[in-house]
């Protein structure tokens, strides 16, 4: 063979790559994957096996372990934590790094072992997941080194549990435990039960690097060790695998105050214009969904390209398809591995096969026997059918077109993930017009799977919530020094009388930016302490909560710019201290006692306090290291509802207004239940104030059945629990339906806690250069 005919055909022969040291490992410990609890190895059984997909063969027994040792591995976390968090930032830092430096040494025992384990191309997992896995130890050394002095204000959680995937086993593991360990947190994970092999190298070089016992302990299993974990006596959840797991979970946690994030599945739009560079979006789409087999939860694995190149775009794809090399993951020149597991191979094989829309075209080219699965192109699919929403999880792309800017940014959002999103157009304004309007996570501008640790990732909507990676991946492993407040329940006061006035003076709801009446028709009254009759408050219903979430969707006050979102809040501190006095009186009379005055003045210095905040609250450019910008970009959460709580019943519902409309978010309000008499007459001042119709809606009544309302409503984006806990649980309970982001608040003067809560990241990746 000559020169010529190999660059002709680009055949070439195989480069296995070694991997009788990593099998050699496997024995030397003992041949059973196990769990690593106090810095002891064992229990050691041969519950289940650990097999390599490319060839079946049984790697590793391994042990599920049980709940008593789960407890076990949780109490010495937490025996450990207050000596490791008192060790102080710049100690941990040095633990950090010797844990770098020593996966550094061990990379490549490391990245065989990953292909043995998961069956993912040697390539990758040498090239890409284990200097990933290194580089967030580096990066969150530096967070340790650096914690004292840039979050003054935050300290460590306590005990972490954490649940990690197969798919991208050490660097997963590397995305949970970097972070923690930074922060002074300890941590007991569970590698999933496909993959635990690399997750022993780790215990082992923590062994090596000395890190105290206790600190990181490692737990092997399935799905029931999962849920003893997420059950046991921890402060917080990280989760990254499949919705329905992650739902599962968070509704496990609705009952307890346990911190979660849920990092989930997606159907990620991968969007090619007609101006784009099609030879370089051919190639970025071979990384977007026949990387790692396509088993990547921000796979782009929906293609949605323009018309007027569909046709020419797909052919290009399929002789590109039919060049893909398929076969053994230690094959250095192979691209696409094995998957994971015949269960997942059936998996991938049952929706292909049951699926009759648009057609299917497999590569061409030699597939070997057993867990393996053709790149394979389905096009000619409508948005909606069950291809183009339902997440695949294997090497299958569906694709659709789509003719103007507009109708791409809808098929785009045309579904209930939000992970991430990939657009190629030459043409740098359309394409930062439409990255801001992608319900994503994540977004890359020419170019696709770009990952940092200085970068947030992580979803929107049922891909989840909480980022990893970054400053903001931080937010998840600390909490506020500031003490929380513990909301208290109080009964409202009773009464004898229901008021003799003949004419019908009883307060409405305020929705859509109207005074209406509630759907139901009911009304409860209000008394002083003393009995005496105050007024009436509507009872509002689902269907007044419908109303009012319906009001907020219509309302674009997300897309008003931060010096108007200011200008507003200033407006209604205006007005409100125009009616200080009998804002006070109100207050007095509900509660009892003189506080009202001091109650409205904290309530107009929060309005200022988050209206000088409105267009100050930023994103930042991050430093990645590449030839490019990763922008963190603060996108408001959405819809919000707010369960007030039931004291400072102006305080409590001026702040979380002030806060959500300061970061760009609509808000329903429920009042305080025993005092809810300072909510209907706010109404009068955000009138008087040019808000927005939907921007504020104001509700009254019995919280704990709005909070099940609230809580299961598909339209809200997140729930802020300020209420008591048992109104919180009842919230919480119903909102795994769409994944929502349930806040239980920090006291209401931890004013960063909210614009935190009221912001989410959306990492934007622009390369430079041609
Ligand atoms: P999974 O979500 O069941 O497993 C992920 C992890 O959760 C594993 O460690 C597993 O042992 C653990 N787990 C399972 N049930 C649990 C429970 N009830 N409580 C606590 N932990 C539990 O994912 P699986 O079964 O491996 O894959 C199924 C599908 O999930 C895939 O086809 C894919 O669609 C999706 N998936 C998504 C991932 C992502 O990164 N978004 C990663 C892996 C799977």
């Amino acid at each position: 063979m000559n020169i010529e005919t190999i660059f002709e055909t680009m055949d070439y022969g195989t480069a296995p790559e070694e991997r009788s040291s990593a099998l050699q490992w496997i024995q030397d410990h003992g041949g059973i994957a196990g769990p690593y609890i106090n810095g002891n190895w064992g229990p050691f059984r041969d519950d289940i096996a650990v097999c390599n997909p490319a060839t079946g063969e049984k790697l590793s027994g391994m042990t599920l372990t049980s709940s008593k040792e789960v407890e076990d591995a949780v109490k010495c976390a937490r025996v450990a934590q207050p000596a490791w968090e008192a060790l102080g930032g710049a100690a941990r830092a040095r633990f950090l790094y010797a844990i770098a430096r020593l996966m550094q040494k061990h990379a490549r025992l490391l990245a065989v072992m990953e292909s043995l384990d998961n069956g993912k191309p040697i390539r990758e997992s040498r090239d890409i997941d284990i200097p990933l896995a290194i580089r967030h130890f580096y990066h969150h050394a530096g967070h340790a080194q650096l914690m004292a002095t840039a979050l003054p204000d935050r300290k460590a959680q306590g005990v972490c549990g954490q649940i990690i995937p197969w798919n991208f086993p050490l660097l997963m593991l590397a995305w949970k435990i970097a972070p923690a360990l930074a922060m002074g947190n300890t941590v007991v994970l569970k590698p999933a039960e496909y993959t635990p092999m690399t997750a022993m190298i780790f215990a082992d070089i923590c062994a090596q690097a000395e890190i105290p016992p206790g600190v990181v302990n490692i737990i092997t299993g399935d799905g029931s060790t999962g849920e003893y974990l997420v059950n046991s006596n921890v402060d917080k959840i990280a989760f990254t695998g499949s919705t329905a797991v992650g739902r599962r979970i968070q509704d496990s946690v609705a009952n307890n105050q346990k911190s979660l994030t849920l990092e989930l599945g997606g159907k990620s739009p991968y969007i090619v214009f007609d101006d784009a560079d099609i030879d370089s979006a051919i190639e970025g789409l071979v990384d977007a969904i026949w990387f790692n087999q396509g088993q990547v939860c921000c796979a782009g694995s929906r293609l949605l390209v323009h018309e007027a190149i569909a046709e020419d775009f797909h052919n290009r794809l399929k002789s590109r398809m039919d060049k893909l090399r398929i076969g053994d993951p230690l094959d250095k020149s192979i691209d696409v591995g094995a998957i994971v597991d015949p269960i997942q191979l059936a998996q991938i094989k049952n929706l292909v096969t049951t699926n009759t829309a648009g057609e299917t075209y497999h590569a061409n080219i030699p597939v070997p026997d057993g867990c393996y699965y053709p790149p394979t192109l389905i096009t000619g699919l409508h948005p909606a059918d069950t291809l183009m929403q339902e997440e695949i999880f294997g090497p299958v792309l569906v694709s659709t077109t789509f003719r103007t800017p507009k109708e791409a940014i809808e098929v785009a959002n045309n579904t209930r993930y939000g992970l991430a999103a990939t657009l190629w157009t030459e043409n740098i304004n359309l394409a930062l017009e439409i990255a801001p309007k992608l319900v994503a996570g994540v977004v890359w501008v020419n170019a696709t799977n770009l990952f940092d640790a200085a970068a947030g990732f992580g979803g929107l909507r049922e891909s989840g919530f909480g980022r990893e990676g970054g400053w903001e991946g931080l937010q998840a492993y600390t909490k506020s020094k500031k003490p929380l407040s513990t909301p208290v329940s109080i009964e409202a006061f009773k009464g004898f009388s229901s008021g003799s006035d003949p004419i019908d003076r009883t307060a409405k709801l305020y929705i859509g930016g109207k005074q209406t009446r509630p759907d139901g028709g009911y009304s409860q009254a209000v008394y002083s302490p003393k009995g005496q009759f105050l007024g009436h408050v509507p009872k509002a219903n689902r269907k007044d909560v419908r109303n009012a979430v319906q009001a907020q969707t219509a309302c674009s006050w997300g897309k008003a710019s931060g010096h108007l979102r200011a200008q507003i809040l200033f407006y209604i501190a205006e007005n409100l201290s125009a009616s200080r006095e009998s804002f006070a009186k109100r207050i007095d009379e509900m509660c009892g006692g003189d506080e009202g005055l001091k109650e409205v003045n904290e309530a107009i210095d929060v309005l200022f306090y988050y209206a000088a905040w409105a267009d100050k609250f930023e994103g930042r450019a991050k430093s990645v290291p590449m030839r490019g910008i990763a922008l963190a970009m603060r996108e408001p959460v959405g819809r919000i509802a707010a369960l007030c709580p039931d004291a400072a019943p102006l305080l409590g519902l001026v702040a979380p207004m002030a806060a959500a409309l300061a970061t760009g978010n609509t808000i329903s309000l429920c009042t305080s239940q025993p005092f809810p008499l300072s909510g209907t007459d706010f109404y009068h001042i955000l009138e008087a104030s040019d808000v927005p119709a939907g921007a504020v809606n104001i509700l009254t009544g019995h919280q704990t059945e709005l909070a099940t309302h609230i809580g299961a409503h598909m339209d809200l984006d997140s729930v802020w629990c300020l209420s008591s806990q048992k109104i919180a649980m009842a919230a919480k309970q119903k909102a795994s339906g769409n994944v929502k982001r349930m806040w239980q608040g920090a006291s209401l003067n931890d004013h960063q806690s909210w614009l935190d809560a009221g912001t989410e990241i959306k990492t934007v990746w622009v390369p430079y250069g041609e």
